[in-house]
Formats: structure tokens, sequence, C-alpha cells
């Protein structure tokens, strides 16, 4: 069985006060029995939204961004080391934002997945072709081509520790969600393209996530499908009410 995730990617959002008010209200408002509840909070926040969910069963907290570099004379970057001295179990790598605004391409996002490993982390990694590939048909070669570029060069052992999160950037805060249909699609794609390298039964443990304009309304039908265990959620994971609908989706699925 694949376990079931349901990640807040909060972004650039919040403020303390904002934050910590957030945690409290989702942990307060579901008890997940099925699914993992996973906060990424702002750097800043990470200690404090900690402690709000310190006995929340279920949920969890990670890190938007580590870098790649182990530590040293890197100014205004955060260690894979400094999150796990702060217990931090996740953390993001590859996201579209990243890869786009920041210029992380494959060497950078491997060099963070080691750093990940080598420092107990479990990575989610993010994958999904911008509108251009999808409108020209070439976004099953484009996905393909980032899982082999990065996830080929793991360890058997490392991507069994591994998340993916498939997110198509078209759908990124845009309100155009993928259909089902397109997200069961790549999802099958994705776990087809590692099994060309790794044992078809360790692919078939590793969770998949569905990130892209989900919401309480797309939710339900999203996560119906076979090959989605979960969701990466941006916009929806910051108003309370929203958040927990998502959350009760995922625990409403067998
Ligand atoms: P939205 O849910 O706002 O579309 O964002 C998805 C995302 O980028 C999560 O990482």
């Amino acid at each position: 069985m694949r376990r079931k995730i349901i990640a807040g990617n909060w972004k650039m959002n919040t403020i303390l006060a904002e934050a910590t008010d957030l945690a409290k209200a989702i942990s307060s408002g579901v008890n997940p029995e099925k699914s993992t509840v996973i906060f990424f909070p702002p750097f800043p926040f990470l200690q404090n939204v900690r402690e709000v969910i310190a006995n929340a069963s279920n949920f969890s907290i990670g890190a938007q961004n580590l870098s790649s570099k182990e530590g040293g004379a890197y100014t205004g970057e955060v260690s894979a080391k400094m999150l796990t001295s702060i217990d931090m179990e996740y953390v993001l790598v590859g996201h579209s934002e990243r890869r786009e605004y920041f210029n992380e391409g494959d060497n950078i996002l491997f060099e963070k997945l080691n750093q990940s490993f080598e420092n107990g982390l479990k990575p989610i990694f993010c994958c999904g072709e911008p509108l251009g590939e999808r409108s020209s048909g070439n976004h099953v070669q484009y996905v393909g081509d980032q899982i082999r570029n990065v996830l080929f060069l793991l360890t058997p052992q490392q991507l069994n520790s591994t998340i993916i999160a498939y997110e198509p950037i078209w759908a990124i805060g845009t309100g155009q969600t993928a259909s089902p249909e397109q997200a069961q699609e790549m999802h099958l794609l994705i776990r087809d393209v590692l099994k060309e390298k790794f044992e078809p039964e360790m692919v078939e443990s590793i969770s998949i996530l569905y990130g892209g304009s989900v919401n309480a309304g797309n939710a339900l039908s999203i996560f119906g499908q076979k090959d989605v265990d979960g969701g990466l959620v941006g916009g929806a994971s910051l108003k309370v009410n929203d958040f927990l609908d998502i959350i009760k989706a995922m625990e409403s699925i067998g």
C-alpha cells in the first residue's frame, strides 16, 4: 500500500502569526488516519509551525527548499544539516518555480537530492511540463526526461525514500487543473519510466502526488485515480476550510 499524502506548499506567503494560526486551525480541524499531512511553511516559521503540530498525529513538516552545498560561505543559503537539526522531515526539490526563476537545472537538483539523503530528509521531487510542451504533444517525453535525467542517478534505496509530485506548470495557480484522466496518464507514465531502471515492485510502492490548482471541488476526482497518491497544494492550502476539505477528500478514499 502506498502512503497517501496531502502536502500544503505555502510558498512565499504568511507572516508568523498567520502561519501558526493556519497550522493550528488545520491540525485541530481534522484527524487524518489514512494519510499524512505535510506543511511546507516559509523558512523563518518552520520551528514555530513544528511546535504547533508537535502533538498532532499524522501531521508533519518540511522545508520548501535547501542548498545544494553542504555548508560554508554561501550567504543566505540553508543547508540540509540545518533542517534536520530542527527536526524537519521533508523537503521540496525541483519545484517548477525554483527551476524557472532560480535556474535550477538537473545537476543542481541531483546535488540537492544528495544533500537530502545524506542528512536524512525525505525529498518530494517535483516535475511537470510547461504549456508549450503540452500543446505540442511533447509532454510525455519532457516529463520522462525530467525523471530520467535526475532520478535515474539515484540508488534504489534513495529512490525508495523519495516522493514524486507531478505538477504541470500550466495548472499551477491558474485554476486550470489537469483532468483526472490527464493526471492518471502522467502518473502512470512516471511509474513506467521509473520501471525502465528500478525494480517494478519498489516503484509500485512510491507515492506520486498531483499538484496544480487542486481545490475542495476537484480533489476527490483527482485523488480517486489509481496512480494518484495525494496532492501538493498551493493556493488552497492557505485557506483553512478548503484545505480541510481536501484532506477529508483523501481520507474518504479506500
Ligand atoms: P496551486 O495549488 O496554487 O496551483 O499551486 C500548486 C503548487 O505549485 C504546489 O507546489
